[in-house]
């Protein structure tokens, strides 16, 4: 008997789709980014649920800066009352949340409520949650080449690697993107060297369990190769020793 497919360790999302959603229904499109965040509560206690070690989600890009005013504010208000909201219940769920990307811009009472829960959720081990917010890979690639400079430290891959914004977790296995675009609008550039991609045309509110199952079984019946070949990879133990 062969054993179970195994769960992707670490899951990457691109949540699109949210102004869709919420223009389909003739609502504004802040509607869409409140019931994004209902969408992220039910894929975090399903990623939990299945054993998924890590989750990393795109809340708001270094390019989302350049939306209509009355939007961004709309999403920073959303993500200080988020916080306030959410955040007791993730302690109390065993999740341990992480907020990636850059802080200069952010106001004040952001920045002290990402370093409150941190903090209070830093002792939890069922789920990472990395929440990139103001993120952008080029930014996150730039900012840990200039800190290496700033050490006086060789740039190398693994030097790169250990100065990155995900440096306490392994790159991501499975990158899911909904909302139907087949991109990756500068979403981990670096860590998604070898993440399997997995395309959902279901906007954000609507990707429930029954999509992230499908994304994980899609991820199960994939060959990760890493370069190598299908046969190398099959080859039996013994093979492998003459090989
Ligand atoms: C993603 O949904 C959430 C953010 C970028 C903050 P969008 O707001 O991009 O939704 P669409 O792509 O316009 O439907
Ligand atoms: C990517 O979605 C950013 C987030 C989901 C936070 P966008 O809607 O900003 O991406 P583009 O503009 O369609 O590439
Ligand atoms: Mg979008």
């Amino acid at each position: 008997m062969s054993a179970a497919p195994a769960v992707p360790h670490h899951i990457a999302i691109v949540m699109d789709g949210n102004g869709r959603w919420a223009t389909r229904r003739f609502l504004p499109r802040v509607a869409g980014h409140k019931q994004g965040v209902e969408s992220l509560r039910r894929c975090v206690k399903a990623c939990a649920d299945r054993g998924v070690g890590v989750l990393t989600v795109f809340a708001f890009s270094s390019e989302n800066w350049n939306r209509p005013v009355e939007e961004v504010s709309g999403l920073m208000e959303l993500m200080v009352g988020a916080l306030a909201r959410e955040v007791p219940k993730l302690k109390e769920d065993g999740v341990q949340l992480h907020f990636v990307g850059e802080r200069g811009g952010l106001s004040d009472k952001m920045v002290g409520g990402l370093l409150q829960a941190e903090a209070a959720t830093a002792q939890n081990h069922r789920l990472v949650l990395n929440v990139c917010f103001n993120y952008g890979g080029r930014w996150d690639i730039a900012r840990a080449a200039a800190e290496l400079a700033r050490r006086g430290e060789p740039l190398t891959e693994a030097s790169l690697d250990r100065a990155m914004a995900l440096a306490h977790v392994p790159d991501p296995d499975l990158f899911i993107r909904t909302g139907g675009e087949q991109r990756l609008s500068n979403f981990l550039l670096w860590q998604s060297a070898y993440a399997e991609l997995f395309f959902s045309d279901k906007l954000w509110p609507e990707f429930d369990e029954k999509a992230l199952d499908e994304a994980i079984a899609a991820f199960q019946n994939r060959e990760r190769r890493f370069g190598k070949t299908s046969a190398q990879l099959n080859a039996s133990p013994t093979d492998r020793q003459i090989a």
